[in-house]
């Protein structure tokens, strides 16, 4: 079974957080960004991790936009999500379409961080506006419970 973990982000946070998974899983998985890959490629794997951080209250658009666009596709796999976000409100997940949601083997929530020098101008106004704080918080051990579970799943721990 192949896997491959695509992800978007803007600040590198949920490319850390695909870099674990990837560790998590022993090297079995392939690490693309969303903005590399083609649908031939999506084609020769078994399973899917879709990464997404969170910003103004949905999932990145380029990742909402592909799993509307490959589903079809993305149907035909087992398919495994997770979200960077601060806050974990399941609407965030619903963004995203519904057969995709259903079919999901996994939904979580990664933990996140927030790091004013990798912020734009216009999003360092923003996070001043609401006085948001840098901080640190990637729960990885939700991430490494993922991997156990998508290795269980393909048949990795026998
Ligand atoms: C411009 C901006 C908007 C954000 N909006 C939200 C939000 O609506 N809800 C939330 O829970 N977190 C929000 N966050 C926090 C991000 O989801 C978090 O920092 C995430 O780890 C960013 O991932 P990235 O480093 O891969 O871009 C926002 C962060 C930024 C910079």
């Amino acid at each position: 079974m192949k896997i491959i973990i695509i992800y978007a982000s803007k600040h590198q946070t949920t490319q850390e957080c695909s870099l674990i998974l990837q560790r998590e899983l022993d090297g079995e998985a392939d690490l693309v960004p969303l903005s590399n890959v083609s649908e031939f490629q999506i084609k020769q794997y078994d399973a899917l991790v879709v990464g997404a951080p969170v910003y103004y209250g949905k999932p990145a658009k380029e990742v909402r936009n592909f799993l509307e666009k490959k589903q079809k596709l993305l149907l035909s796999k087992k398919i495994y999500l997770f979200l960077s976000s601060k806050e974990e409100t399941s609407e965030y997940f619903e963004a995203y379409p519904q057969k995709i949601i259903e079919h999901a083997r996994a939904k979580i929530f990664v933990g996140s961080k927030l790091e004013f020098k990798n912020l734009s101008l216009i999003e360092r106004l923003i996070m001043r506006a609401i006085k948001a704080k840098t901080y640190s918080d990637i729960k990885t051990e939700r991430i490494r419970d993922l991997a156990e579970v998508i290795k269980s799943d393909l048949g990795y721990n026998k």
